[in-house]
């Protein structure tokens, strides 16, 4: 059994680690808010409280065999004293989120050639309150199929979590990426759930992040190409009116958001590669400037 560090016990850090809690790991989550009991459970089903060793303080944590970083990606630089105790030079650092740079956001903040695993979530999960997380639907995890990514996939063999190793990641995280990019940006921006898809000109708004998603995407080496585009449009009109997505959700609640690791990022890769991406810059400097306001000068 590992003894495995969770940083950020939010929807994706309870869920993960209430599952390699239910094999018998070590777990110890690492986070901003105390509680001594952990609830997860699926949608629909009787949810059971099982004792929590949690830290608040980063003050006291020895190393683990896995640290786990479950923040969100402009969390990362807030978490670093986290990764300067758990580490050590045999821990294994895998980072579970969104976007396309999750090696990136932590390799700053570790020693070389830590081992860090970049890993696509695939589980819907919402937080109810601190330690307690309803998942739904599916609850799947991919990591690249090299050494390190299939020992991660290793400790959720007998999970509920499907951990599966995949030979081309990249491809996996862009596709990802081309759900996050316009829903969040979309959402995010014109204050409205899902039922925006269906007002004039925002399908088409959806096609055109698309089309410069896949452009970047392809340049960095993902196998995406356009015929991704209709299907994803189609699955934004088809989705509950209500339902909203985590930038929404998090830009409701006056809380910063992930726009930097979903729409930031295409601006970035696509200035190295010489892509005009103006449909995601003047997005990104929306969401840009909207954020500031959270932090008035
Ligand atoms: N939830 C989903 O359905 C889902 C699905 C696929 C992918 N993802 C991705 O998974 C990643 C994690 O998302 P999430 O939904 O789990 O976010 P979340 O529920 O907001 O969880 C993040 C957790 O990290 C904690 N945290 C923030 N800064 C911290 C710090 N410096 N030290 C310790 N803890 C800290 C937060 O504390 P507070 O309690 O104080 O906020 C919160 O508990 C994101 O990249 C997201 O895009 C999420």
């Amino acid at each position: 059994m590992s003894r495995v560090i969770v940083i950020g016990p939010g929807a994706i850090g309870c869920t993960v680690g209430g599952a390699l809690l239910r094999e018998g790991h070590d777990v110890i989550f690492c986070g901003r808010r105390p509680f001594d009991h952990l609830r997860v459970h699926k949608d629909g089903e009787v949810e059971q409280a099982v004792p929590a060793h949690v830290l608040t303080t980063a003050a006291g944590l020895t190393p683990g065999d896995w640290l786990l970083v479950c923040v969100k990606a402009h969390q990362v630089t807030s978490a670093v004293e986290w990764l300067r105790l758990g580490i050590a030079a045999d821990t294994k650092v895998a980072v579970l989120q969104n976007g396309v740079e999750q090696r990136e956001n932590v390799e700053p903040f570790v020693a070389p050639r830590t081992p860090i695993v970049p890993v696509v979530v695939d589980l819907p999960a919402t937080r109810m309150g601190p330690g307690h997380v309803v998942w739904r639907r599916k609850a799947k995890l991919s990591a690249p199929d090299d050494a390190d990514g299939r020992a991660f996939c290793m400790l959720f063999r007998k999970s509920f979590i499907e951990a599966t190793s995949t030979d081309d990641f990249v491809t996996m995280a862009w596709r990802k990426l081309c759900l996050n990019a316009p829903d969040g940006a979309i959402l995010t921006l014109t204050g409205q759930p899902r039922r925006v898809w269906h007002k004039p000109g925002i399908a088409d708004l959806g096609r055109a992040i698309l089309r410069e998603c896949i452009a970047v995407g392809r340049a960095e080496g993902a196998k995406i190409d356009e015929s991704l585009i209709e299907p994803q449009i189609i699955s934004f009109l088809s989705a509950p009116p209500d339902e909203g997505n985590s930038m929404y959700i998090d830009r409701m609640a006056g809380r910063e958001t992930e726009w930097n690791a979903r729409n930031g990022v295409i601006v970035r890769k696509a200035a190295k590669h010489d892509i005009a991406v103006p449909v995601s810059a003047a997005l990104a400097a929306l969401l840009a400037a909207q954020e500031a306001r959270l932090r008035p000068v």
